[in-house]
């Protein structure tokens, strides 16, 4: 007969749960949800071994037992240290807690640059949340920071060194779900970077997941850099039958367009489990299928109430009757209103979520034959508008 799990009663912020034996403090508090579970950056409870590095998950334990109920000397690190039964924990009740955590952004933003506005993490960057929550006005840091090159490590993915703060994550990634690595972390202390061995491109075909764990913009997806911000991008479920993955996905569409494909997230922003096992994404799914029909489309994602994203997308509004369709008795608006039949300046077949690169002035002259750009420059021309005409 199998033996009956023991279960430890512990109280987080005044609310007492049971959880079973060896269950860690933060884990514990993510079963009561909310604002009592600490904040995660280099813990994800789908990489064997992660946690432990970057301390934004402080908690005070005011009694360590029932049998010892003396208060544990030092903050702990919740994701690291497990419960005992009678113990008593404080996260957000915790003065000493919260001022740590302030402590612990500051020294995190030591290095890390607050380039939010051009950070394709922007949205959904949990350093950038605890920065609003925690985030001193000014650094008190005099010294000069670290900065790095940009590197291209594979055809997918981009490292921006400068953003790192080294929590390893991707690293656990590479060694757990691809089958072989070939980056790691260099030197020590403040020389501390993410490298590929000797310039080595990161190929295999889960790589794309160390985008996803990366809880910065250190790894950015270089077929998504720059083409949108996350909240202008309406997330949707979808899946499609796959050989190497799971094949159950978050599109991000603007109107018809999928300009990325993620793992679908929990809301600790970790990717989903699906009969057990974490749902990763192979690269075949993530940077290949951008278009629609790729996909079963299944529903809008929803989404954690912290994130930017969830701002202006509903899911079970109630929609007022469309009067369009009376109004117009019967016919169709695309055929009214399609622009495309109209102006010759949009170049609706290219696909901005298809060209390499970011989109810039110059996207639409370069896929131009001269026999179009004459015709721009005749619409411009007729519209007074001439005064930078590309010439080819
Ligand atoms: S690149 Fe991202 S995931 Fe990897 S160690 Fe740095 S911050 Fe963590
Ligand atoms: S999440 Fe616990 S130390 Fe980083």
């Amino acid at each position: 007969m199998a033996e009956e799990q023991k279960l430890f009663k512990v109280t987080i912020d005044n609310i007492t749960i049971d959880v079973p034996a060896g269950t860690t403090i933060l884990n514990a508090a993510r079963t009561i949800g909310g604002e009592v579970a600490p904040p995660a950056m280099c813990y994800y409870s789908k990489l064997a071994g992660s946690g432990g590095k970057c301390r934004t998950c402080l908690v005070e334990v005011a009694a360590g037992s029932t049998a010892d109920p003396r208060p544990m000397p030092k903050l702990v690190a919740s994701c690291r240290t497990t419960v005992m039964d009678g113990m008593i924990v404080k996260n957000i009740t915790s003065e000493k807690v919260i001022d740590a955590r302030k402590g612990v952004v500051e020294f995190l933003l030591i290095n890390h640059p607050l380039d939010c506005p051009i950070c394709d993490q922007a949205g959904e960057c949990h350093l950038q949340d605890l920065g609003y929550e925690h985030g001193a006005v000014q650094t008190r840091y005099e010294f000069k920071r670290r900065t790095f090159v940009r590197e291209d490590i594979g055809p997918y993915i981009q490292l921006h060194m400068t953003r790192c703060i080294l929590c390893y994550r991707c690293t656990y990634v590479a060694d757990q779900i691809t089958n072989k690595r070939v980056h790691g972390i260099l030197e020590r202390g403040d020389h501390s970077e993410i490298s590929t061995y000797i310039s080595k491109a990161i190929d295999n075909d889960f790589s794309g997941n160390m985008i996803d764990v990366c809880p910065v913009g250190a790894l950015t997806d270089r077929t998504f850099r720059f083409k949108n911000r996350v909240w202008f991008l309406k997330p949707v479920e979808a899946h499609r039958e796959c050989d190497k993955c799971c094949g159950k996905v978050t599109l991000w569409n603007r109107g018809d367009e999928v300009y990325r494909v993620t793992a679908r997230k929990d809301e600790w922003g970790e990717v989903q489990s699906y009969d057990g096992k974490p749902g990763w994404i192979c690269n075949t799914c993530r940077f290949d299928k951008k278009h629609v029909s790729d996909w079963t489309i299944e529903g809008p994602s929803r989404i954690n109430r912290h994130s930017v994203i969830s701002q202006g997308h509903y899911v079970d509004t109630v929609k007022p009757k469309d009067p369009l369709n009376k109004v117009l008795q019967g016919r169709s608006p695309v055929l009214l209103l399609d622009i495309h039949n109209k102006s010759e300046v949009n170049r609706p077949e290219i696909h901005l979520s298809d060209i390499p690169g970011p989109a810039t002035s110059t996207t639409f002259i370069e896929h131009n034959e001269p026999e179009d750009i004459a015709k721009v420059n005749e619409v411009r021309i007729e519209n007074n508008d001439h005064k930078h005409l590309p010439t080819n």
